[in-house]
């Protein structure tokens, strides 16, 4: 009796079984088409290959693919080559073109102020795509830059030596990883020398100051006819105790490879320009001497020799190179801009801000001025 009692559940049984095989079938199924439809898919079967021109939207080639950059004019004609970032500077983020046809393509553009038209008519014609930026590259201080009406709110990103620029263009110092030893004394010949570049004017205040202090100590001068950037001998520079670091025009933030010069090869820089406390945003405030630590070009002289004279004195402007590093720049010709546009490169793999400059030339002052005038969010 107790099986006729459990024959009538059997079929229920079979009937479970039925049900669950007919949903593995049917999720089978499903699974299969839905590959199907995947590799399809893959294939370029049902949706067309992306063309060249949205490939910018697919974010996996986005990621993989290095930005492009496109130089618009070579800054001066001074044209580099493609690969130099790399060579020189160990930077590698981006694809540089200074070929015109890849407008469309670019993710920025740079443009150099000099070479900019007053009536913009040598900037792109093409519509600017939505994603792409456009870089403004001056490495002048505003009062060695000719003022363009319409420029303003055409870039998004700013170029320049100054700290509130978006890239900055420096020649930093870089922290040792491992504490370095105090350095000795490099064999020096001269006590105090100096590059007057062409471009510099004999009123101007750098000029006229090493007149001045000419008078009162015995001065090297080295180069001539060529500009400070090619004259840039480090060798020569490296036989000096100290070094003239005069920068031609006094501008807040504006400070050049004439002070990393005398930095990278052991010699003591004395700057003119900012204030000693400018300075001191960018290098250790014992690197240097500061022509406004003294009240007079003679009483600076007198330092100097003073210095000469005593080892453990000039020894103490070496102590911060335990802890940073100072690193000689390019100076071929051809390379002048070569860190600007290097920099930008760098910038371009890590930043993606929106912004507009608004107000071009709305700078600040010398010392202490305020911002520029970019918004952005
Ligand atoms: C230097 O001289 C030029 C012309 O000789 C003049 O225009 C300029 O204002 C002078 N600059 C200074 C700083 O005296
Ligand atoms: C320079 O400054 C020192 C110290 O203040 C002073 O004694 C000297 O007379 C000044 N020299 C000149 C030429 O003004
Ligand atoms: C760049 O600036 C232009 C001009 O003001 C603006 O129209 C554009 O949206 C900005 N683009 C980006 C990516 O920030």
């Amino acid at each position: 009796m107790a099986l006729k009692e459990t024959n009538p559940s059997k079929p229920t049984v079979t009937g479970c079984l039925q049900l669950l095989c007919g949903v593995i079938f049917t999720l089978g199924t499903l699974l299969t088409l839905y590959i199907t439809f995947i590799k399809s898919t893959l294939n370029g079967n049902c949706i067309p290959l992306p063309s060249d021109a949205n490939r910018h939207y697919n974010p996996v080639q986005k990621v993989a693919k290095k930005p492009l950059i496109l130089i618009w004019f070579w800054p001066e004609d001074l044209k580099f080559d493609l690969d130099d970032c790399k060579k020189h500077l160990n930077i590698d983020g981006c694809r540089l073109t200074d070929d015109r046809s890849l407008y469309l393509k670019a993710k920025e553009v740079i443009f150099f102020h000099d070479a900019i038209k007053d009536d913009l008519s040598n900037l792109p014609r093409l519509r600017r795509p939505a994603f792409q930026r456009w870089i403004w590259l001056n490495l002048q201080p505003p009062a060695n830059t000719r003022r363009i009406e319409g420029a303003d709110n055409l870039f998004n990103l700013s170029l320049n030596f100054r700290k509130d620029a978006d890239i900055q263009v420096r020649w930093d110092l870089t922290y040792n990883k491992i504490l370095g030893k105090a350095p000795s004394l490099p064999k020096k010949e001269h006590v105090v020398c100096y590059i007057k570049g062409d471009k510099v004017a004999d009123n101007s205040t750098g000029h006229s100051y090493y007149k001045e202090l000419a008078k009162h100590i015995d001065i090297k001068v080295f180069g001539g006819s060529l500009s400070w950037f090619q004259n840039t001998n480090f060798d020569a520079i490296c036989s000096c105790k100290f070094q003239l670091a005069f920068e031609d025009l006094i501008y807040r933030d504006y400070i050049t490879e004439k002070l990393n010069g005398p930095l990278a090869v052991g010699t003591v820089p004395v700057v003119l320009g900012p204030p000693r406390l400018n300075y001191e945003d960018f290098v250790p405030g014992d690197s240097f001497v500061h022509v406004n630590d003294f009240p007079n070009a003679s009483s600076l002289a007198d330092f100097l020799k003073r210095v000469d004279t005593d080892d453990t004195a000039y020894s103490r402007y070496f102590l911060w190179r335990q802890y940073f590093s100072a690193h000689r720049h390019p100076v071929t010709d051809n390379h002048k801009y070569l860190k600007a546009i290097c920099s930008a490169c760098d910038f371009s793999v890590r930043n993606r801000d929106y912004r507009v400059i608004r107000h071009l030339h709305k700078c600040p002052g010398t010392a202490g001025g305020g911002g520029g005038g970019i918004s952005g969010t």
